[in-house]
């Protein structure tokens, strides 16, 4: 049986890569996708995430934007990191469909409280959309199976020294996400970081040379210009860890641990604060994501991409 899914995401090239994974997999079932101001603004991401989907020919699932800007903050984007369109790399046409016509809190009203199975949620940006979810349709969160994020760090951050860029955002949404008693999964630097796709790599995927394989290693291409001026060998793929979790948990080491949401910190706002030694006291709330078997993990996205051509 599929799991059903509903993928929030803010494309952003690992956010393509995470949605190419997650509509390839035998074990998903992609029910719909909604997209939320991160990496770029709102009506960019709309747009990169259909571009996408079109390109690979996914045409038949609802698409809609949600939040436009955090629950009480300014938006921060990463265009240093994307670019200015946010999918900065391959010649990706317009949309070939239209999107759902309402937002995102609409469409995943519909979708879950309609659903005979309950649903799980894959964020891969801000928390925003996720946190508008349960303020405004609470009996949504009894007809959640879990949440699948990418997010947070329990070691140091990637946007500020304390925080991951996702959770930096929006600090309040993820309190209210994090406490909400819904089973999460973190996949946070600590695994993405490990989660390194390399050049050899990328021209296996390139050499793959179905039309999907060779925009995605137009995607990555571009990416690792950003991570190679800071130092790193590859480039971390976040977004597809918090949706090869679902697939392969077995490629993928977890502690269930309590984690809270710095939303005060002069230096440390937005970093999510684990207790790994259980010092607080509190129930764990969270599988935190720590390790992977890299290569499989990669092998995997390269199967899916194929699928594709
Ligand atoms: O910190 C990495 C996260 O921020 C990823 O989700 C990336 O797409 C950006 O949104
Ligand atoms: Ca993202």
């Amino acid at each position: 049986m599929k799991k059903p899914i509903i993928m929030d995401c803010d494309p952003g090239h690992d956010d393509a890569l995470a949605l190419l994974l997650a509509f390839a997999s035998d074990e998903l079932d992609v029910k719909a996708v909604t997209t939320v101001g991160g990496n770029q603004t709102s009506d960019k991401t709309l747009n990169n995430a259909m571009r996408v989907l079109s390109y690979a020919g996914i045409t038949d699932v609802p698409v809609a934007p949600g939040a436009s800007h955090p629950l009480i903050r300014e938006l921060q984007i990463a265009p240093e990191v994307h670019g200015e369109s946010g999918l900065e790399g391959p010649e990706l046409p317009e949309p070939s469909f239209a999107s759902f016509g309402k937002s995102a809190i609409e469409l995943m009203e519909k979708v879950i409280m309609s659903s005979e199975e309950k649903i799980t949620l894959v964020p891969t940006g801000p928390l925003t959309n996720i946190a508008t979810l349960l303020l405004t349709i609470p009996e949504s969160k009894d007809r959640i199976e879990r949440i699948s994020l990418m997010g947070g760090s329990a070691v140091g951050g990637n946007w500020t020294p304390a925080a991951e860029f996702n959770i930096l955002v929006d600090p309040e949404a993820a309190d209210l996400v994090f406490q909400s008693g819904i089973p999460i999964t973190m996949c946070g630097l600590d695994v993405t970081h490990k989660a390194q796709i390399y050049d050899d790599e990328i021209e296996a995927i390139r050499s793959q040379g179905g039309k999907v394989s060779v925009m995605v290693a137009e995607l990555l291409d571009f990416f690792a210009k950003f991570h190679k001026k800071l130092g790193f060998e590859g480039s971390p793929l976040h977004d597809p860890c918090a949706v090869a979790w679902l697939i392969k948990p077995e490629l993928f080491t977890s502690k269930h641990l309590h984690v809270d949401i710095e939303t005060k910190g002069e230096f440390t706002s937005g970093a999510t604060v684990v207790d790994y030694r259980g010092v607080t006291g509190k129930d764990p709330n969270t599988d935190v994501v720590y390790d992977l078997e890299r290569k499989a993990f990669i092998q995997l996205l390269m199967d899916s991409f194929k699928k594709y051509d």
